[in-house]
């Protein structure tokens, strides 16, 4: 049985001050240390890395940009598997100007995305871990996941006509995953990965939009623009310029084969990732899967855009728990079948807001689909699915905060939210999105608030199924953390002394240490609270909860990513992520140099771990 309460969890740090120092800073007793940075060969045979040199066949066995989810799985005893996603480039920190044509940069983009399974190993300082150098006998399930790796589209969406394109006029075989934001490891040790932003790699280079496909018997006005995909959505990057397939007017479905939740098996680098069309298409923040006391197992998901909404899914089939790495193969096999059958839902929020002193109220969880049956009049199970977005605006879910990462407590089973921030929920307004109910009431939980403050800090949201249960259509709902400066009155800590608290700005990324603590990655705080974003621990239970306490600061310009606690809360891994992403910087003038290996930034991923005959005492 895995160890609990390790050091992670379980010790007391004295919280890493606000600053705005070019690096990675943790407590006193606690050390870190760079595990692969952005350029570092994952496959054998991966040239030295030289971003004034870069080819695309280099690129393909390189270590991708700006990593996002982060997620490890046990291989031996001192070995493990990391998989970490590559959300996006930004041509402008990585190259030197002039160095690269249009053209280069759209094809050196390409494949710098999607992901990376990368062997990594312990080492000395326990809770420290390093990459093992690629070679064909010592890392053979490393794997570089890019736009040349086919993934299966699974599900009811599967084939549809929606999906066809020139390429693949069966509708279910799509060339690579881009801007792979969060995610999530399953039970059976797959990893989850959310396609997020999608949009920004679709263009019309020829200024017209393709025709608006027919959907539920009529012209579906708002099937690209709902997503944001438009005429020049891909201007920054111009993909269309090397590959059509980015030129909505060569191929208007192009776009409807990304927005999807994947699922990569690292354990097999030869199998076949898969996209899952049950569980819709929209930004995927992320995905993140609870076992159901009656062995469903039960989705998560944000979907990542001012406004929009939360999802949850209920598989058809039960989990079996010997279907594990390590355990019955055949059973694995069969758990990875889960998501493609089931029940897909869309939460509608309600509440009484501040006034009795806490923002709480219910939840009811909205049917859309099954994998045979709609519940969206006049649609298809594949229209819903395809369409997801725009099915859901028919049945009047919440407008939500931006939700981001969405993740069940695996001690106390109460769902987490991160709703990171809403610029466009306009303090002392009645915007339209948000508006009063006939009983006075908003229509969304964050809504009270409003007036006072808009939501420029972002809010956690605890939810609590009815019974315990995940499966349940309802459950209740309470704002865990309205984050900000604590000395502003309008935050909230769970109801902990605010003089006691850590700052905090823009929660996005959730994780759980085996005690139940959440941990917090931030991503936007620099602007508001003139600090770097971080990493933070709170208890959610006992004398402490709320208690928030910065466990790690940020380099310059970098949002928290990952993070991912392992080992029994030995090691925390997380990712700083686009270092020296601030306004006018370069890669010829950058704003970070971190980890100062080079004189431009370089994205790493990072492990930190107490230091054994430091100072750290227990918590408990
Ligand atoms: Fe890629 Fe929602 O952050
Ligand atoms: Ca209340
Ligand atoms: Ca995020
Ligand atoms: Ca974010």
């Amino acid at each position: 049985a895995p160890v609990k309460g390790g050091p992670l969890a379980t010790r007391a740090f004295r919280p890493v001050p606000p600053n705005t120092r070019d690096a990675v800073v943790v407590p006193p007793g606690f050390g870190h240390n760079v595990v692969i940075r952005w350029g570092d060969p994952v496959l054998p045979g991966a040239p030295a890395f030289d971003p004034a040199n870069l080819t695309v066949d280099a690129v393909k066995k390189q270590f991708g940009y700006n990593n996002d989810y982060v997620g490890v799985t046990k291989l031996t005893s001192t070995t493990a598997l990391m998989l970490v996603n590559h959300e996006y480039d930004d041509s402008e920190l990585m190259y030197p100007a002039g160095r690269y044509s249009a053209e280069e940069i759209a094809s050196l983009g390409i494949y710098t995305h999607g992901m990376s399974v990368v062997t990594i190993k312990k080492g000395k300082t326990p809770g420290s871990w390093y990459m093992v150098k690629p070679s064909a006998t010592a890392t053979p399930k490393n794997r570089r996941i890019n736009a040349d790796t086919t993934f299966l589209v699974t599900g009811p969406a599967a084939g549809s006509d929606h999906l066809k394109t020139t390429a693949d006029t069966s509708g279910s075989r799509v060339k690579g995953t881009f801007n792979n934001c969060a995610g999530g490891l399953t039970p059976w040790g797959t990893h989850l990965s959310g396609e997020e932003n999608f949009n920004q790699y679709f263009g019309a280079p020829g200024g017209a939009m393709p025709a608006n496909p027919t959907v539920a018997g009529a012209e579906l006005a708002n099937a690209y623009s709902r997503y944001g995909i438009g005429v020049n959505a891909s201007d920054p990057r111009k993909w269309h310029l090397v590959d059509s397939r980015f030129d909505l007017a060569a191929e208007p479905n192009e776009p409807h084969r990304f927005g999807w939740v994947v699922e990569v098996d690292p354990m097999n680098p030869k199998s076949t990732p898969r996209k899952h069309s049950m569980l819709g298409r929209f930004k995927h923040e992320g995905a993140n899967v609870t076992i159901a006391k009656n062995g469903k197992a039960v989705v998560y998901m944000g979907d990542d855009e001012r406004f929009d909404y939360i999802y949850k899914f209920v598989s058809k089939g039960k989990f079996d728990p010997k279907g594990v790495i390590g355990g019955s193969a055949s059973a694995r096999k069969a758990n990875m079948k889960l998501l493609e059958t089931g029940t897909l839902y869309v939460g509608k929020f309600s509440g009484d807001g501040l006034g009795d002193g806490r923002s709480d109220g219910d939840v009811e969880w909205i049917r859309l689909c099954t994998d045979t049956q709609s519940f969206v009049e006049g649609w298809s199970v594949e229209e819903v699915l395809v369409f997801t977005r725009q099915a859901a605006d028919l049945v009047g879910p919440t407008k939500m905060d931006r939700p981001e990462d969405v993740e069940v407590n695996p001690v106390n089973k109460r769902v987490y939210v991160a709703l990171t921030n809403n610029t466009n929920r306009v303090a002392g307004t009645e915007d339209e999105a948000n508006p009063i109910t006939e009983a006075g009431t908003r229509t969304s939980p964050a809504a009270p608030l409003t007036p006072k403050t808009g939501n420029r800090n972002g809010y956690v949201m605890e939810i609590t199924p009815t019974d315990g249960d995940h499966t349940k259509a309802t459950a209740s709902w309470n704002l865990f953390l309205i984050c900000g400066d604590p000395e502003s009155p309008e935050t909230y800590f769970a109801g902990f002394d605010k003089t006691k608290v850590s700052r905090i700005s823009c929660p996005d990324n959730l994780a759980f240490d085996s005690v139940g603590n959440l941990w917090i990655s931030t991503d936007g705080a620099l602007s508001p609270m003139g600090m770097n974003d971080g990493l933070f621990r709170v208890p959610v239970k006992g004398e402490n909860r709320g208690q928030v306490q910065t466990f790690a600061t940020m380099p310059k310009g970098a949002e928290c990513c990952g993070p991912f606690i392992y080992d029994g809360d030995r090691s925390v891994f997380f990712a700083p992520q686009h270092p020296g992403e601030i306004s006018g910087a370069s890669f010829d003038a950058p704003a970070s140099t971190w980890p100062h290996t080079n004189d431009y930034p370089r994205p790493s991923v990072v492990v930190a771990y107490r230091e054994e005959g430091s100072l750290g005492r227990d918590t408990h």
